[in-house]
């Protein structure tokens, strides 16, 4: 996500500090910031946009000291501002902070009863204010970082500096990445390795709950029980590139692979188990306002419309509204018949694709109540949308949408319970158990990652075909769209999505021997389950060679199938978070040993801008 760098030794630090940033700009970002103590005294500079704006800010009145922390922000908890730019600072503590504090309205509640004044909309805020209180309270520099992270709820990287301690970097993280780097007379710390390459290559990955404090001449890290631990120095030699892929080989890859990370960003701080309710920033609707609504219409472009196609069934199953969704292109041409009792979401990654804005305003001006799920706050949609339902997925490189897809999903999974809840269809125990659902799902995503080695070997059978036939039923039938659309973005093979229903009106003309089909064929639901028996049974038929994506441990379809790849089972509306995976493996791993641009496949851009 957000991009954290910090330094201390006896060089000037601003310098050092907005050129490890550089490092991280591939990253995406919105607002960037360096503080930097000389003579006790700190000093901050902050600008929203691009890194340019902040270096020219640095260069008309550099600050200096030898000691500073720098940060590229990724907007979650406020707009893009100079003010919401990090770091924050309160009475000289200045801090970064990476992650999601749950408990932030909490927190700044109290600390406002405690006379504290707030100068930006952010979460992280939070966290200069109770560093000082215990700083006040008589603890030092590293004890008051360690009493105010105790009192914390969700997610950091972080590193402090304090102008009256001003030799000392003080940083933690729980959930979010933090390396030291080591070097001669100075040490370094950011949240990703490419920041720090240029001036060292041994690297320290903290450990969850690790506290280090650096200084010029040493850098002592202490466990969580707070013991001193010698954690192992790492040589690193990737070169800047794979350093910045994480030591994966394609961003496409360490995204997918980021996706429990990412899913469990869009839920943390929502879920109001005991309430058995949802709880989204900005949220502006009333129960009223609510019950009124006559339809949900969704509007989106490529994989974002196939989580409408899902959300639309989670909507539906848990709201008991009608939901309609569109291709954006689609809906601005056809005089669509909307009104002032309709919600219009509009899903988009990139919060700038111009056929879903285009469609936004279209329905704006006819009356409509416009939300947007977006990946990126501070875009287009976010400005235009009533109200908006942020997915934290983080920045997304590759051009095929990975990480994007599943949280949107778990947005529109959120957004179907609150709804729900609003109208009267969900009980408070009903509600409870959906949530608790989806909470799981992280684990069941780190789960199927294991699938790979299965994926791969099914890629590498498959890899030199010509065609592909994706099939699914109900929730499924979105992520037969999906694992074609993957494969066909990427690898240049023909692929088509279907639902099972829609076999014998077309497609099952199309099998043959040449012909994989992909099956995914959960258990649950019941009924489609076995009716996708039937698909299988008509591919097999025709000398169709079908690869099932089937739950863990049954055997039934295992005697079916040519290629079975199991996944943990999960709730038929949850289940294609799961079941995507594997298909944007293999739709990866064809592409990988086809040898094609994963990245940044022909034709296709990350961002669609124009009709
Ligand atoms: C482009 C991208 C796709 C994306 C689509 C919609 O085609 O390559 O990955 O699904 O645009 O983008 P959005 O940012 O609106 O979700």
């Amino acid at each position: 996500m957000c991009g954290i760098v910090g330094y201390v030794g006896d060089k000037e630090s601003a310098p050092i500090l907005v050129s490890g940033l550089k490092k991280l700009e591939y990253r995406g970002y919105d607002s960037a910031g360096v503080a930097v103590v000389g003579n006790q005294v700190l000093n901050v500079v902050r600008s929203v946009g691009k890194l340019r704006n902040l270096e020219s800010r640095v260069g008309a009145e550099p600050p200096r000291g030898t000691i500073g922390i720098g940060h590229t922000r990724w907007a979650t908890h406020g707009r893009p501002s100079d003010e919401n730019a990090h770091p924050h600072t309160y009475k000289g503590v200045a801090v970064v902070h990476n992650g999601i504090i749950e408990n932030h309205l909490v927190l700044k509640e109290q600390l406002r009863a405690r006379g504290h004044e707030f100068s930006s909309e952010t979460d992280s805020e939070v966290f200069a204010h109770l560093i000082h209180e215990e700083l006040e309270r008589g603890a030092d520099l590293v004890e008051a970082v360690r009493r105010a992270v105790a009192q914390i709820k969700g997610t950091y990287a972080l590193a402090v500096i304090w102008e009256r301690d001003p030799t000392r970097i003080v940083c933690t993280k729980e959930s979010s990445p933090m390396v030291i780097g080591l070097g001669e007379g100075q040490n370094f710390v950011a949240s990703d390795v490419p920041a720090l390459l240029e001036h060292t290559r041994d690297i320290i990955f903290m450990e969850e709950g690790d506290l280090a404090v650096l200084s010029s001449g040493k850098a002592e890290i202490f466990n969580r029980a707070g013991e001193v631990v010698n954690r192992p120095i790492r040589k690193i030699s990737w070169t800047p590139m794979m350093a910045e892929k994480g030591g994966h080989k394609h961003f496409m890859h360490k995204e997918i692979w980021e996706q429990p990370r990412a899913v469990a960003d869009t839920i943390r701080g929502r879920v109001l188990l005991s309430e058995g309710d949802v709880y989204f920033e900005g949220w502006t609707l009333t129960a009223d306002q609510v019950r009124a609504l006559s339809k949900v219409t969704v509007l989106a472009c490529g994989t974002s419309w196939h989580a409408g196609l899902v959300g639309r069934a989670m909507i539906e199953k848990l709201a008991r509204i009608p939901v309609e969704v569109d291709l954006a292109s689609e809906f601005r041409y056809r005089d669509p018949l909307v009104d002032a009792t309709q919600l219009v979401v509009a899903v988009s990654q990139s919060g700038e694709t111009l056929d879903t804005l285009a469609a936004v305003r279209e329905a704006k001006a006819r009356g409509a109540l416009a939300m947007g799920i977006c990946n990126v706050m501070g875009s287009a949609l976010t400005r235009e949308a009533d109200l908006s339902v942020m997915t934290n997925a983080g920045p997304e490189i590759g051009v095929a949408s990975t990480k994007a897809f599943t949280t949107q999903l778990a947005a529109f999974y959120l957004l179907a319970v609150k709804l729900g809840r609003l109208r009267g269809t969900l009980t408070m125990q009903q509600a409870q158990e959906h949530l608790t659902h989806l909470t799981g799902i992280p684990k069941l995503l780190e789960a199927v990652l294991r699938v790979e080695p299965q994926v791969k070997r099914v890629a590498r059978e498959f890899m030199k075909s010509q065609d592909f036939l994706f099939l699914g039923r109900g929730a499924m039938f979105p992520v037969a769209l999906e694992g074609a659309l993957k494969l066909k973005e990427i690898s240049y093979i023909h692929a088509e999505g279907y639902a099972g229903g829609e076999m014998k009106h077309g497609p099952i003309a199309l099998i043959d021997e040449r012909m994989p089909v992909v099956v995914i064929a959960p258990r649950e639901p019941k009924e489609p389950y076995e009716k996708i028996l039937g698909n299988i049974e008509e591919v097999r038929a025709r000398g169709g060679r079908v690869i099932a994506i089937i739950d863990e441990g049954d055997q039934h379809v295992k005697t079916l199938a040519d290629w079975t790849i199991e996944v943990p089972p999960a709730c038929a509306l949850l289940a294609p978070l799961v079941a995507t995976v594997p298909l944007q493996m293999l739709a990866y791993h064809v592409a990988d040993m086809r040898g094609t641009d994963v990245d940044q496949p022909r034709n296709l851009a990350k961002s669609v801008t124009v009709e």
